[in-house]
């Protein structure tokens, strides 16, 4: 029996990822591009050889969806390896809401993939580990990076190239992402489910998927060059067209609130006013704001005189085993 800790911080996609060209391999139909964000984080503890499987989530004992799909990366993991898998003991716990579109299940995987490698002694290299957490969850891929992070599509069949890789470290550039929290129970529609139905439902998703390659290399070179100008234009936008590819599924995804729409004006009234904010969502109603770190505080204050609540990050670290 040998037991190993890892962390490791969510991402938040600047250029997103909505959609699979290959759904067994959880292969993406576009490149994305995120930014790892600290300090919340997800802490997860394998031990390698145990009486039964139990996973833990957050103090408590899960048998669903989450715990299937981790017990799956975990027989991945044993397969790659030769071995067989012994039963094993999973306790997990992330310091934010979980499955609001914070991306836990990014945080989950990254820190998942690492501590069972560690604990079963895999040896994995660490392309290996990034194909294994993209196959959990494809934004985990993602997780396993600090800073700047691109998933490429790749091009190999059995999705070996497919992963994230890092394009710059987090001290590369001290920005800001502003979390504004607007509901912070479980979505009611998971990310799969939301991309799957788009993909087969939606008229805009083929224009979805081929504008998105563009986007990527246009915010990596804003990244590279510093320009946040740049790369707000492009978040903003990659955020609305992956959420109008969704309004024009049928029946609509729709994951905003009344609220979204609010952080949403308070970021364009902001900007007009001069302090500049870009805003995205994911797969849930809660609003991200990018926004260099000088203008946080004038940001945050705007987005509680309207009522809501805002939380700062900051560029965060790669995922590491700590135990
Ligand atoms: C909207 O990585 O959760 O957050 O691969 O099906 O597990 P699966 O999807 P997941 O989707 C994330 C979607 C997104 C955009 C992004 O993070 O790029």
């Amino acid at each position: 029996m040998h037991t190993a800790t890892a962390v490791a911080h969510p991402n938040i996609a600047l250029c997103k990822y909505w959609g699979k060209r290959d759904a067994a391999l959880n292969l993406p139909s576009t490149p994305s591009l995120s930014l790892t964000l600290a300090p919340f984080r997800t802490r997860t503890t394998v031990t390698w050889g145990a009486e039964s499987d139990r996973i833990v989530f957050n103090g408590v004992e899960n048998t669903a969806l989450e715990g299937r799909k981790i017990l799956g990366a975990l027989d991945r993991l044993a397969t790659l390896t030769g071995l067989g898998r012994p039963p094993c003991v999973v306790e997990t716990e992330n310091d934010f809401p979980t499955a609001a579109g914070l991306a836990s299940s990014a945080s989950g995987f990254a820190a998942l993939v690492l501590a069972a490698d560690a604990a079963s002694k895999a040896g994995l290299s660490p392309e290996a580990l990034a194909v294994l957490a993209r196959r959990g969850s494809g934004s985990a891929t993602r997780s396993l990076q600090g800073g700047w992070v691109e998933w490429s599509m790749g091009e190999a069949p059995d999705g070996s190239d497919s992963f994230g890789r890092a394009i710059a470290p987090a001290d590369h550039w001290d920005v800001r992402m502003l979390v504004v929290l607007v509901r912070s129970g479980p979505k009611e529609i998971g990310s799969t489910q939301g991309m799957n139905h788009t993909m087969e439902t939606s008229p805009y998703y083929p224009a979805w998927v081929e504008q998105a390659p563009a986007d990527v290399v246009e915010a990596r070179g804003a990244i590279i060059g510093r320009d946040l100008e740049r790369l707000g234009r492009v978040t903003e936008r990659s955020a609305l067209r992956m959420h109008a590819s969704m309004l024009a599924a049928d029946p609509a995804v729709i994951y905003w609130k009344p609220e979204t729409l609010t952080a949403l004006e308070v970021v364009r009234e902001a900007r007009r006013a001069g302090i500049a904010g870009w805003a995205t969502m994911d797969a849930g109603p809660n609003v991200k704001v990018l926004c260099a770190a000088a203008d946080a505080p004038s940001l945050a204050l705007r987005l509680t005189t309207a009522g809501l609540t805002a939380q700062v990050l900051t560029p965060g670290g790669p995922a590491r085993v700590v135990g």
